[in-house]
Formats: structure tokens, sequence, C-alpha cells
């Protein structure tokens, strides 16, 4: 039998709002002789869900057939599942299981008028504790100029370049796509990359669209070599227009492997305007880091922090994992002694999600993760101490299978938010997207979401449909703007 595991059988709505609920309380789905089995039905007036443990049957729930009457099901299922690991019925985030917690209390502060409205329904409706409700509502003050409800919004966009490659694999991490050392056909994703960007370029220019924010991201960008870097970071500055190294536009570059950064790549991100980058230690600690398959060294991220300071004049982030293996509340304290010393304008604090397809899912490192309890002092200490030093959380989300009641906060010194992570993260901006793997939303209010288009994740297969690809984003964006 595999503990914390659950299948589930039946209607896919049902199914949907089962695994948030069942990622809620710590469980990850397994086919093979699972711990819990989850079997729903429907009807035209009702869905059932009946839950079996070790074979035995435990519970029925049923819930009316609408999206509310899910949501109920989902809620006692919670209840269940947490009451039989020891846990009290709710956590912190009482019922709300989502990924955007934030995006639902802009939806509440929309729809019942005020800030103070979306609390009390937080609180009432979704059990939501009130340290939860004042980091929501601390957030959701700060993003608020960005999301409201604007008129003009309709041709802001913003866009997003993915990398598919990295020079190692993370073991926590289920990054889909290859090494870069293995794939053979770099020249043609380079070519076909600047090719997406130009058809968003004549996309920009005909529906006379205004750009808002430029993040390059994967993977890794930098594990191009600094030729094909340089080729791709150029090709979408193009988008700005032609003032780029005047223009002020927030252009990030995720660099966050400091083994890949070298003095040419940042040169030629300031040629072309970016401003801000990313430098990811993960962990402060060179036996941590090689534990989870990072390749680099904690002395690494310091020499290229120094240089980046000495030589430009780019805003940074610094991204760090609470829950790592072999981690303990100390390493974190000497992380956050780090921070506190270098004071880069923003960082970001994630708790470890176990990711289907990632190799610690898969047992590498596993049975040394930090307990539950262990790794909330590690987030709760962060924010303390971030906090003293002057930080504010800007952004919030959760992941689906994060196993605390913990969620990933993006900090920043007042003044420098990344606007960009603001909205990508609320989804009231349409972003467009370049690149294998990526997404385009269309977004328009009130609902938010009207269109999107996928790229597909596999690098050659992008390469291979790529004039069918942009020929279906050419008919989305007039549907969207024309339509
Ligand atoms: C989309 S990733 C890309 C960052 C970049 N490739 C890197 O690793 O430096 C952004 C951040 O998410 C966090 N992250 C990735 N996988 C995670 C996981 N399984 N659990 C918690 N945080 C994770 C890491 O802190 C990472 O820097
Ligand atoms: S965490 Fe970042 S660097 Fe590591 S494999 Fe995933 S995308 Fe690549």
């Amino acid at each position: 039998m595999n503990k914390l595991t659950y299948s589930y059988s039946g209607p896919l709505p049902l199914g949907s709002v089962v695994a948030h609920y069942c990622g809620a309380a710590g469980l990850t789905t397994y086919k093979e002789n699972p711990m819990w089995r989850l079997a729903g039905q429907e009807d035209e007036h009702q869905y059932v869900l009946s839950v079996y443990r070790d074979g035995q049957f435990i519970a029925i729930f049923t819930g009316a057939h609408t999206n509310e009457g899910r949501l109920q099901i989902g809620g006692q299922l919670l209840r269940l599942l947490r009451t039989h690991r020891g846990l009290p019925p709710l956590g912190d985030w009482g019922t709300l299981v989502g990924v955007r917690p934030t995006k639902l209390f802009h939806k509440l502060w929309d729809k019942l008028g005020s800030a103070e409205a979306a609390v009390d329904c937080l609180r009432q409706q979704y059990e939501v504790t009130e340290p939860k409700i004042d980091l929501l509502q601390q957030v959701a003050t700060l993003q608020r100029p960005y999301v409201a409800p604007n008129a003009k919004a309709d041709r802001m966009v913003s866009v997003y370049g993915g990398i598919p490659f990295c020079q190692t694999h993370c073991t926590y991490c289920s990054f889909p796509y290859g090494l870069i050392q293995d794939y053979k056909r770099v020249p043609q994703f380079v070519e076909a990359f600047v090719k997406d960007s130009q058809h968003l370029q004549r996309v920009i220019a005909e529906y006379e669209l205004q750009l808002s924010t430029l993040y390059l991201g994967g993977g890794t960008p930098t594990s191009l070599s600094d030729a094909d870097f340089e080729t791709i970071v150029s090709s979408l500055a193009e988008l700005q227009g032609p003032n780029v190294t005047t223009n002020a536009l927030e252009f990030t570059v995720e660099a966050g492997r400091p083994d890949s950064v070298t003095p040419h790549k940042l040169r030629a991100m300031e040629r072309v305007g970016v401003n801000r980058i990313s430098i990811n230690p993960q962990s402060m600690h060179d036996f941590i880091l090689k534990a989870i398959g990072r390749g680099h060294t904690a002395k690494a991220i310091r020499d290229l922090y120094r240089y980046v300071r000495q030589h430009t004049s780019f805003q940074v982030n610094m991204d760090f994992i609470a829950g790592l293996p072999y981690q303990t509340e100390g390493h974190m304290i000497e992380n956050m002694d780090y921070i506190c010393q270098a004071m880069p304008e923003n960082v970001t604090i994630h708790t470890l999600a176990l990711k289907r397809g990632s190799p610690l899912y898969e047992g590498v490192g596993r049975e040394a993760m930090p307990e539950e309890q262990a790794v909330e002092a590690m987030v709760a200490y962060c924010k303390g101490r971030l906090e003293a030093a002057g930080y504010v959380p800007y952004y919030v989300y959760r992941q689906q299978y994060m196993t605390s009641q913990t969620e990933n906060i993006g900090y920043t010194l007042p003044g420098h938010v990344c606007e960009y992570n603001i909205r990508i993260m609320e989804e009231r901006q349409s972003i467009l997207s370049v690149g294998p793997g990526s997404s385009s939303k269309w977004m328009r209010a009130p609902e938010y979401r009207q269109l999107q288009q996928h790229m597909p994740k596999d690098v050659s297969v992008y390469i291979d449909t790529l004039d069918t690809l942009l020929g279906k984003r050419s008919q989305l964006c007039k549907q969207f703007w024309e339509g």
C-alpha cells in the first residue's frame, strides 16, 4: 500500500476538484495500490463521491451539479483526509486550495466592492485564518493599481520568451525539456525562436498594442552559447520598438544558474535594455546544492552577484526553496544572513513541492526531506527576517502538491516590484509567448480568460510545425482584437 496516495475514477470536472483538494491534503496520485480510492459519479442533478481507504468504504459525499456543489464535496473531502492524517480538519488556508489566492481576492473585491468585503468572505465562506488573510490583503492592496478593472487594458500585453534548456536536471524540478548539451538542433531552435519573435513584432504593430513588460525565462536562457543567447535576447528586445536602450520598460532575464552566466551575456543584456535578472541560489550550502543536482556552488552565487552589482545596474531577484533534502532551520537562517547582507531588490521564498516527473518524486533524496513543521518554521523565519530588513510581500501563490500550509511569496524592497510577476499571477492582462512549451493567454475584463494557445513542449515539434502555430496565433489575435 502506497501511503498518502490516491486514485480517482469518474467525471472529469469532479476529478479536477478532487485533484486540488487531495493535493492540499498532501496526497499525490498513484495508480497502483493507492491508499485512497475515490470514485465519482454524476447525474443531471448532483455529483456523488465515494471514498475508500485501504479497500474499505469510508464515506460518501454529494453536492449539486454545479461548480459550488463540486467545491462543497472538495471541502468535505479535505476535512476527511486531513482528519485521517491526524491533522486538524482544516489548516491555515481553510478550504481555499487554488494556486492563486490573490486572484480570488481581486475577484471578490470586484464583485463585493471593497477589500474589507473580500476579507469577510474569505473568513466566513473559506474559513481562512487571520495571518493568511492579512497576507492576502497586504499583497492584493499593493497589486491593486496593476489589476483594477481598466477599460484601456485590452491593448496592453506582456511578452514571455521561454528557453527549453538547462545544463543539469535539478532533482525537484519537473521541467519537461532536455539538457542543452544533448540537443542536436540548437541552431534550428534559435532560428525558429527569432521567427516566432518577429511574428509577434508584426502582431504588436498591426493591432497597435502597447508592451507592458518583457520576460525571458525557462529553463535556463543563459545555458545557450554567448552568440545564441545574444541572438535570442536581441530578438525579444526588438519588440520594444526603436528606442531600445532609452526605453524604461521592465525587461527580466532569468540567469538562474551562475555557472551559465558570462560577462559577454551580461553586456548583451545591458545593450538591449534588460534591467532585471534572476540569480537563483535555492540554497547557500554546497552539500545541499550537490544533493539537488544543481551543479553550482554558493561561492559562484556570491561571485556573480558581486560582479553584477559592480558592472551593471540590473535589479536582482534571488530564489530560495524551503524544505530541500537535508535542509534545517539553521541553514535557512544562514541563507537569510546572506540575503540581508546582499540586499537584492527581490527575493522569492518557495516551499518545496513534490512534482510528478521530478527525480525527487521518484525517490531521489526523498528520505532526506525535512518534516512539514520544520519547513513551516523555515518559511515563517524567512518572512519575519525579510520584513525586518525592509522587504514586503508582493505576490503569493501556492502549488498543488504542497504538503505544508505554506505558500510561495515574492518579496520586494519598496518601489521595486516585478510587474511581470503580478501580471502572470493575477491573469488580468494578455500575455503573448514565444518559444516551445510557452502559453499565450488573451484576457479581457470582466471574465479575464478568453483565448489561449499552448506551444508544443517538444522542441523539434515546435521547430517543425512553427508556420502552422504562427498561423493559429494570427487567427487568435484577429478573433480577439477584431472579433
Ligand atoms: C520556474 S523556476 C525557473 C528558475 C530557473 N530555471 C532556476 O532554476 O534557476 C522558478 C523557481 O521555482 C522554484 N521551484 C522550481 N521547482 C520547484 C519545486 N518543485 N518546489 C518548489 N519550488 C520550486 C525554484 O526556486 C526556481 O528558481
Ligand atoms: S529548476 Fe531551473 S535550472 Fe533546475 S532543471 Fe528546473 S528549470 Fe532547469
